[in-house]
């Protein structure tokens, strides 16, 4: 808590939380938020180092932060940490946003409903109880991606991964919904899917495109990709090919800031065609 000399109402801080962390939109976005809000409050790239981080988690509630994002590497290493865990972050074994409040750390995963809010707001017609969802990656970004396509109903959830092993995981833990398909049978999982996701790394500028044959891909079915760096990728080029619809996955990374920002600093941000310039700026 802060000192008496702190004054009564210190102006709060949040920010991200990663190792390196100078790669982050975030700072840009919930900058772009305090601005447009008139809100007093800074949101600042914080490098730490995993053996730091403990100690700057314990620490920085008492410097005026209210809460922080976590990205690469300590999404899996804040669950420790925390005092309580959302149990959606359980679930996905990760969290990205944090609350102190009171003098303890809670831990949530917000990635998830970034991910559904995105294809809502871009695909509003979207209806994921209407048919399988194909998901490309096993990673930590594909578990929560999961975990929300099932919360939302989806009949099916296919996955399928280079690495099996992590596919086999997420159906021993989602459950009985889940069928994996070999990752060199991977174009099978189209047939008949209503969703189709890439939640692997490939497609991002200076990789591999992902190389999957979408003939089995329905045109009626909804793509979307996580990689937006490029934002077309050679994946949701190739699914507008097919006559599909696509979304791409900057509005996931916007709209799962949404929730801290308000958690933070009180006010529930607009996710909108400004903020997406001021974040590709
Ligand atoms: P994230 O948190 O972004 O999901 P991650 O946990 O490292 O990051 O997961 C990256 C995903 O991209 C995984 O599904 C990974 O497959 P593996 O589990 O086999 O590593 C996938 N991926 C990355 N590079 C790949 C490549 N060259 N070929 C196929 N899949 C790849």
């Amino acid at each position: 808590m802060p000192g008496p000399d702190a004054g009564p109402s210190p102006i709060p801080l949040a920010g991200v939380v990663g190792w390196p962390v100078a790669q982050s939109r975030s700072p840009r976005l919930h900058g772009h938020w305090l601005a447009r809000h008139g809100l007093a409050g800074h949101y600042v790239p914080l490098p730490v180092a995993p053996e730091d981080l403990a100690q700057v988690l314990r620490a920085l509630p008492r410097a005026g932060f209210v809460g922080l994002n976590v990205t690469i590497p300590h999404k899996q290493a804040v669950l420790a940490l925390a005092d309580s865990v959302t149990d959606r972050a359980a679930l996905i074994g990760a969290a990205n946003t944090l609350v102190f409040r009171g003098g303890r750390i809670h831990a949530d995963n917000t990635d998830g409903y970034g991910f559904v809010a995105n294809l809502r707001q871009h695909a509003p017609d979207w209806v994921p109880a209407a048919g399988a969802a194909a998901v490309i990656g096993a990673g930590g970004a594909a578990r929560a991606v999961v975990a929300s396509l099932l919360e939302c109903g989806v009949p099916e959830l296919r996955i399928t991964n280079r690495t099996r092993l992590r596919a086999d995981q997420i159906k021993a833990e989602f459950g009985a919904r889940v069928v994996v398909y070999d990752w060199a049978q991977a174009a099978n999982m189209l047939e008949g899917a209503a969703t189709v996701v890439n939640a692997t790394s490939l497609g991002m500028d200076g990789k591999q495109p992902l190389r999957l044959p979408l003939d089995a891909l329905d045109p009626g079915a909804l793509a979307t990709d996580l990689v937006y760096t490029p934002l077309d990728t050679p994946f949701l080029r190739q699914a507008r090919d097919r006559g599909c619809r696509t979304v791409d996955g900057l509005g996931m990374l916007l709209h799962q800031a949404a929730p801290g920002f308000e958690r933070w600093f009180g006010v529930r941000p607009q996710v909108d065609d400004d903020l997406r310039r001021a974040v590709l700026a």
